[in-house]
Formats: C-alpha cells, sequence, structure tokens
C-alpha cells in the first residue's frame, strides 16, 4: 500500500496520495455534491482542466471519480438490465465505481460488461481500504455511532465493486480514456447497449462533447442504444442539477 495521509474534519475525512495527488473524500452527509447520494467520492488533481460556464468565465475543475447506485442511475439504463437475451453486451464509458456494470457482472445472465475508464482502480482501493481500516479502529471504541457505521458500510460496497471491475473474469476493464481507446478500431459497433452517465460527456468541455458523442456511437451495434447524460451548459455541471438523458 502506498503511502496514504488523512485529516479529519468535523464533516468529512479526506485521505490524500501525495504522490499521485488523488484524493479521496468521505462526507458526512446523506446527500453527495451532487445531490444523489454519492457521498463518496475522489478527485484527481493531476487531472485538473478547464470548463467555460454560460457566462464565459473559465473556471477550475477537477475530475471526479464517483459510484452512483443503481437507483441513481436513469430509468432508461436500470430498464436495460430487463432484457431477456443472454448475449446482450453493455459497455459504459466512465463507470467510476458506480453499481451498474458491478450489478451486471455480478448477475452473470449477460456477457461480461465492457468498461473503458482510465481511473486508478488499484490506488483507489487501497485507498478504499486504508479508510475502513482507520474506521474500523474508530467502531472498535465506540460502535453506537450511526454515521460512522453508515460510512463503513458504503465503503465496503465500494471495496467490492473495486475488486469487481478489477477482476477479468467479471469485467473486461480497459483502462484508458475513451479518446485513446477509439484508436482500437476492431471494437467499433461491440455493443448493444452504451452508457455515458456522467462520465466524458460530462467531464468534457462544449467542443469536446460533439466528439465525444461521435466516438460513443461507434461503439454501439447498428440496432443498438447509446444512453447519454447531457449537460445543457458547462455552468449547470458545476452546479451538477440540469441534464437530460438523450437515447439513441
Ligand atoms: C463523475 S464519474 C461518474 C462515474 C459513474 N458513471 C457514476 O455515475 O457514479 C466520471 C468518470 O468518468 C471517467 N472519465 C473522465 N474522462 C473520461 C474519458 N475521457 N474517457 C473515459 N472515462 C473518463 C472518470 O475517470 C470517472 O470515473
Amino acid at each position: 500500500m502506498q503511502d496514504l495521509e488523512i485529516q479529519e474534519h468535523y464533516d468529512k475525512i479526506v485521505i490524500s496520495n501525495p504522490e499521485t495527488k488523488v484524493d479521496l473524500y468521505i462526507e458526512e452527509f446523506e446527500q453527495g455534491p451532487q445531490g444523489d447520494g454519492s457521498d463518496v467520492y475522489f478527485e484527481s488533481k493531476k487531472n485538473k482542466y478547464y470548463v467555460v460556464t454560460g457566462r464565459r468565465e473559465r473556471i477550475l475543475q477537477t475530475v471526479k471519480i464517483t459510484g452512483r447506485d443503481l437507483h441513481s442511475y436513469p430509468s432508461e439504463v436500470q430498464e436495460t438490465i430487463k432484457s431477456k437475451n443472454p448475449k446482450t453486451q453493455f459497455l459504459e464509458v466512465g463507470a467510476g465505481l458506480a453499481e451498474f456494470c458491478y450489478k451486471v457482472a455480478m448477475g452473470r445472465k449477460f456477457l461480461k460488461p465492457i468498461v473503458i475508464d482510465p481511473a486508478n482502480y488499484e490506488l483507489l482501493e487501497d485507498m478504499l481500504t486504508f479508510s475502513k481500516n482507520s474506521l474500523s479502529d474508530k467502531l472498535a471504541k465506540d460502535d453506537s455511532h450511526k454515521i460512522l457505521k453508515k460510512r463503513a458500510k458504503k465503503i465496503n460496497t465500494l471495496i467490492e465493486r473495486c475488486k469487481v471491475y478489477r477482476d477479468p473474469n467479471k469485467i473486461q476493464l480497459y483502462n484508458m480514456t475513451l479518446e485513446d481507446f477509439s484508436r482500437i478500431k476492431e471494437l467499433d459497433g461491440i455493443a448493444d447497449v452504451v452508457i455515458d452517465y456522467w462520465g466524458p460527456m460530462i467531464n468534457n468541455n462544449d467542443n469536446k462533447q460533439e466528439l465525444v458523442r461521435r466516438l460513443e456511437y461507434r461503439l454501439k451495434k447498428k440496432k443498438g442504444k447509446l444512453i447519454q447524460a447531457i449537460a445543457y451548459n458547462c455552468s449547470e455541471v458545476i452546479g451538477g442539477r440540469s441534464m437530460r438523458v438523450d437515447v439513441i
């Protein structure tokens, strides 16, 4: 395990990796920064990038790696799991540590899902394990603390997901950006369902969204579906409120 630093604040703990500049935030609040319960998230300061807001201001953003539960995904995505075809190939771009591909993989009803995401899953698992150990020490002294117990449960869930994302028998992980992946041409038209939910479509600025849409469109079969979360404009991305889901 790499050297990690832990800072405890009244409302959150932050675990930092000074070398990779990835921070893990675990917040006290029920609702995460995006208002949907993603209360454990990672930020990579190395991958800082700029987005242009509606008012044309330039604002510094960091890449967040979240792990939404399935119920936070739009109904259009949740419906796809009901498919009766065991040959359905799911592919998620920017899956982070979300539950969707984990659920598909664990259900073993469909083909192994494909994930395209450059996140450092090994580091994420190390950091989560570090926070789990630190919490276990605290809970050993006082196991009546409700928030700590809830946190520990969420962390265990995310560690479990990390393991599945890293297991080639369960998920085909392409640990790279969509842009790098697009150079592997034989993978064009490989998936029945392509999902980008808060992935590169939202993590890129307006200029790059068209490219992302084109690259993701190429991944789906002719009769397949592409489900993308689209932000109306970048100022709303920051607020994390206004977005629509396109099914193509
Ligand atoms: C906000 S998280 C969303 C994770 C998950 N879909 C969820 O809703 O909780 C964004 C994810 O997109 C990934 N990502 C960002 N840019 C990407 C790119 N160009 N290609 C592939 N993945 C990317 C990040 O590594 C991160 O895991």
